[in-house]
């Protein structure tokens, strides 16, 4: 349905929060190294995370590795950068099932040569209230995933991308 990248994500219980996000809505979560932390099997099942739920997710070299394996450009018109320096909000925008979201790390977000290549209208901003720094990774990506399966009807996976 959706395709999730984290831009070097450093905080592992966001990350965690944002693999069972994916598991639950169907979304596949792409990984973009370095991370800030380890997805080793001990470190998953500490985090609580069952088998089923890592199933969708991929880690990825950098992002153009990344974007190699969604067959896309960093221009590609339904590449999503999700970021507080977008002009046009999240909540003004049409989605359609196959959309990618980019989302940047904790402390850093996205990086200026990334803003840099995008095209406006693909960035895009969650409101907030005026002399707010930014919102947390997990719940930044969770209202976008929402708002974008919301918009494509709450559609399903085919049964065999999920089993
Ligand atoms: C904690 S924020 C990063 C803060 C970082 N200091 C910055 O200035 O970008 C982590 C990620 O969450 C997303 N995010 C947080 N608040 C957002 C907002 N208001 N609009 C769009 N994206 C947001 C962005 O993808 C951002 O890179």
């Amino acid at each position: 349905m959706f395709d999730i990248i984290l831009f070097t994500p450093q905080i592992p219980p966001n990350t965690g929060n944002i693999i069972r996000l994916c598991a639950n809505t169907g979304a596949r979560l792409h990984l973009v190294k370095p991370l800030g932390f380890s997805l080793d099997e001990k470190s998953c099942r500490r985090a609580g995370l069952d088998y089923h739920e890592m199933a969708r997710v991929q880690q990825h070299d950098n992002l153009d590795a990344c974007l190699d394996v969604l067959g896309m450009s960093i221009n590609t018109q339904r590449l999503f950068a999700i970021t507080k320096f977008g002009t046009q909000i999240v909540h003004d925008t049409t989605f359609v099932a196959g959309d990618v979201f980019l989302f940047g790390a904790e402390t850093t977000g996205l990086p200026d040569s990334i803003h840099a290549a995008l095209g406006d209208h693909q960035k895009l901003s969650l409101p907030m209230l005026p002399a707010n720094r930014s919102l947390n990774l997990s719940n930044a990506v969770s209202v976008t995933l929402y708002e974008a399966w919301r918009q494509t009807g709450f559609q399903t996976p085919e049964a065999q991308e999920i089993s």
